[in-house]
Order: structure tokens, then C-alpha cells, then sequence
């Protein structure tokens, strides 16, 4: 029996397209929904294309009330049984009282080499930092944003020339290899941590 996948997106949905290319064949896991929080996200229309359900839930009319978007995340998502969440370019912040029944099948991916830059901006943190290495990251999703076990690292030199732009270009390229990675890993039982160069 597969285990069913709910992947969130907020954009265009690159990672979300790793993953749903990955979830095929043997794979122990399939995806049954995207949902993105904003309305025309271009990750929906790859996700239709691939086959995949859809559902917008767009936060905006929550006005801020996370506990009524997530209880209506939770509405769209129970009519799936979803056993897994990957959040994928998915820019809400969760809150506990979504997360805690999650922890343990939800995962994020994250432009920085956790521990360092949780939050936003990560590659302009780095290059302001003058670090040598960026890169990201994908973990358990915990009530500390950002701050759940690393599951996988991929690593990215910082080069001279480099600004926010051409960094974030550079490590996306690995995070497309690294997500798929890590969930297949994590699905057939392997949690230890893997690190891409
Ligand atoms: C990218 O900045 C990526 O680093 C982060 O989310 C953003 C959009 O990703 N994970 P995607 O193309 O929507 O997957």
C-alpha cells in the first residue's frame, strides 16, 4: 500500500516537481495534493499536469486568525488522508497546534545550512556574513520554525561574483536533488542524515 503525500506550495513549485516526478514506480509513496495558499501559484498548473489533485486555501481572508486557516488546511486535507506532508516553497508560517499531530510526517526544505539563517533572506545572511558555504537543507518540521532534525544538507560554495540571485539559482539546483533524496529515505525508514557536495 503507498503512503499517500500532501505536498504545500506557495509558488512555482520547482521542488514540488522533484518530488512528484520522484514519487513513481517503486517509490513507497505517492502524492494525492497540492495545496497552495495563494491563488494561480504556478506549482498548481505543474501539479494538474502531472495528474496530481489540487486545492488553493488562500490565507488572506483569514486575516492573520492562523487557527481558522489551519483548521480549514486540516478540513482539505483530512478528505485526502494524507500520512505525509511535504511543505515545498510553502512561505506560511504553522503554527503548533497544526504542526504537533504532524510531527514525525511533516518536512520542509529550507535554503540555508541549518542550524545557521532560520527564517527568510538566508542567501543575502550568508553573503552579508562573508560566508564560503550555503546551501540547504531538509528537516522535520517542529514547532520551532526551522528547527526540527536534519534529515539532509547540500552544500553550495559561495563564490565571489555571487549575489542573493545567483546563490538562491545555485542552490536550487540542489535542492531539487536533495528533497527526493531524503524523502525516500525517510520513507523506507531511513532518518539518518545524508549530505550532498
Ligand atoms: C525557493 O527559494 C526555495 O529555496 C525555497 O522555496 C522557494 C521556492 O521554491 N525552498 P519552489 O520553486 O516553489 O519549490
Amino acid at each position: 500500500m503507498k503512503k499517500r503525500i500532501a505536498i504545500l506550495i506557495s509558488g512555482g513549485g520547482s521542488n514540488m516537481v522533484q518530488l512528484l516526478d520522484s514519487l513513481t514506480a517503486d517509490h513507497p509513496g505517492r502524492a494525492v495534493l497540492v495545496v497552495s495558499n495563494v491563488p494561480g501559484a504556478g506549482g498548481l498548473e505543474k501539479a494538474e499536469a502531472r495528474g496530481v489533485a489540487t486545492a488553493v486555501l488562500d490565507h488572506r481572508p483569514f486575516a492573520g486568525d492562523r487557527a481558522a486557516f489551519e483548521a480549514e488546511l486540516s478540513k482539505i486535507l483530512a478528505a485526502y488522508k494524507p500520512d505525509m506532508i511535504c511543505q515545498a516553497g510553502f512561505m506560511r508560517i504553522l503554527t503548533a497546534g497544526f504542526v504537533i499531530p504532524w510531527v514525525g510526517r511533516i518536512l520542509n526544505i529550507h535554503p540555508s545550512l541549518l542550524p545557521k539563517y532560520k527564517g527568510l533572506n538566508t542567501h543575502a545572511r550568508a553573503l552579508e556574513a562573508g560566508d564560503h558555504f550555503a546551501g540547504c537543507s531538509v528537516h522535520y518540521v517542529t514547532p520551532d520554525l526551522d528547527g526540527g532534525q536534519v534529515l539532509g544538507q547540500a552544500v553550495v560554495p559561495i563564490l565571489k561574483n555571487d549575489d542573493a540571485k545567483s546563490l538562491a539559482a545555485r542552490v536550487l539546483i540542489k535542492e531539487h536533488c536533495l528533497y527526493p533524496l531524503v524523502l525516500r529515505r525517510v520513507m523506507t525508514g531511513n532518518a539518518a542524515p545524508v549530505y550532498l557536495t
